[in-house]
């Protein structure tokens, strides 16, 4: 979905550069230990943040519109979760600043499809970028990824099989409210609501 560039955004963004982080930030981080890749509009994150106080998040989003967006949810949220950051900027870029073994979670939700074959390695879930997400993830952490998309679904299970370093479970009918670290995001809750069945993968790091 494209998102038309709000008037607002620049301004609030300026104004919240504590929160809403971007490339001039690469170098200096601050310390979290979950990770969402496609953090999107960022309702996911907030509400994870405030569940879950012990814990540190960050939140990737490369589109400038989507982040800004998440930028004013985070603002208009009563109880700010002073646990939680975002940063506009491509995963790629920010990977080779993130300390090594650091996460406990990376959190792939209803990431972009790439049906055409030619683009099939930019996928998140691809071979390439789960050896990415094994090198940043502590022994025992987690990558768990949603998505309503069946073939995304099933070349990603390929794609979990071929890389073979993580343990992994596949869920075809993946019920949130049986999970007590995850929370529903925006595309979730649009599929949801439609009747559409939710995926789901669970690597493990061996
Ligand atoms: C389909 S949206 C899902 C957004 C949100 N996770 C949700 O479930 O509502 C996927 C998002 O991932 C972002 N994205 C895709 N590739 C990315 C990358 N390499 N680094 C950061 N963000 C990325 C896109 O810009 C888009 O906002």
């Amino acid at each position: 979905m494209r998102l038309r560039k709000k008037p607002w955004a620049d301004q609030l963004v300026a104004s919240n550069r504590d929160i809403g982080l971007n490339l001039d930030d690469v170098d200096s981080l601050p310390t979290f230990n979950c990770l969402e890749i496609g953090s999107g509009c960022g309702l996911f994150l907030i509400n994870m943040a405030k569940k879950n106080p012990t814990s540190n998040f960050l939140g990737v989003e490369v589109a400038y519109n989507a982040f800004s967006l998440a930028i004013k949810k985070y603002v208009n949220t009563e109880d700010k979760p002073s646990n939680l950051h975002f940063i506009n900027a491509p995963f790629e870029k920010i990977y080779p600043y993130i300390e090594k073994e650091s996460l406990d979670y990376i959190f792939l939700n209803f990431s972009d499809p790439w049906p055409k074959k030619r683009h099939n390695k930019r996928r998140l879930t691809y071979p390439t970028n789960l050896e990415l997400y094994y090198s940043l993830l502590k022994k025992g952490g987690k990558v768990l990824f949603k998505t309503d998309n069946d073939v995304l679904y099933e070349d990603s299970k390929e794609y979990f099989k071929e890389f073979s370093k993580f343990e992994y479970i596949f869920i075809d009918d993946y019920k949130v409210e049986e999970n007590l670290f995850d929370e529903i995001t925006e595309y979730e809750s649009k599929f949801r609501s439609k009747g559409q069945s939710i995926h789901r993968i669970e690597g493990v790091k061996r």
